[in-house]
């Protein structure tokens, strides 16, 4: 298989939980602001009423539960891609727990970002909205996780995607507010 697509796998992959904890919270309807309502010293919010406590804990276990059952199928997946010569990324509990945390936090820091430029919560900050969360993972994925050029493009371009699609769904289905 072309390497670009055997990458794409790898990509597809190693999103699961990314994708999981950040697109879970929205769901649960948290009230519990991360920031507690606090300030920062620029008068604005720490991050807002869009971060919640049930929102970062309910999307960590989500995100960690569907890693989880990915990592069951891990056997399977990779001895169908040995045969196309590459492998997947092993990706255990432990690690598809960190990844989701770290999604999550990746997603905090935007909000921080969003909040330091005057943005209010919901406010469309176009690829920071849509690549906070992954770039939280890759992060800490760096350290856990092979992680590959192509993992990176690939998945900075079907986030880009699939985020879009994700959120026009969610809005059509009032479960969020804004289509972004
Ligand atoms: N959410 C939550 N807790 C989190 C992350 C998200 O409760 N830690 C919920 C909130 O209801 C939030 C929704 O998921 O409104 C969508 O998340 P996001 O688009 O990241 O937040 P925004 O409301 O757009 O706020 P921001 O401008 O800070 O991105
Ligand atoms: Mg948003």
């Amino acid at each position: 298989m072309a390497d670009f697509l055997t990458e794409f796998w790898k990509a597809l992959y190693f999103l699961i939980s990314p994708y999981a904890a950040n697109a879970f919270p929205p769901l649960v309807k948290g009230k519990r602001a991360i920031d507690f309502g606090k300030k920062f010293i620029d008068g604005k919010r720490l991050l807002g009423d869009g971060k919640t406590w049930e929102g970062l804990i309910a999307g960590t276990l989500f995100g960690t539960l569907c890693g989880s059952i990915a990592w069951l199928f891990h056997p399977k997946l990779n001895k169908i891609a040995l045969d196309y010569g590459f492998s997947i990324p092993l990706i255990t509990p432990e690690k598809a727990f960190l990844l989701s945390l770290a999604a999550l936090l990746g997603d905090m820091s935007g909000s921080f970002i969003k909040r330091r430029l005057g943005m209010e919560r919901g406010a469309p900050a176009p690829v920071l909205d849509q690549l906070d969360f992954f770039f939280g993972s890759l992060l800490i994925g760096f350290f856990i996780v092979k992680i590959t050029i192509g993992i990176i493009i690939w998945g900075a371009v079907l986030t880009l995607i699939i985020h879009r699609i994700a959120n026009i769904i969610g809005h059509l289905l009032k479960i969020k507010k804004e289509p972004w």
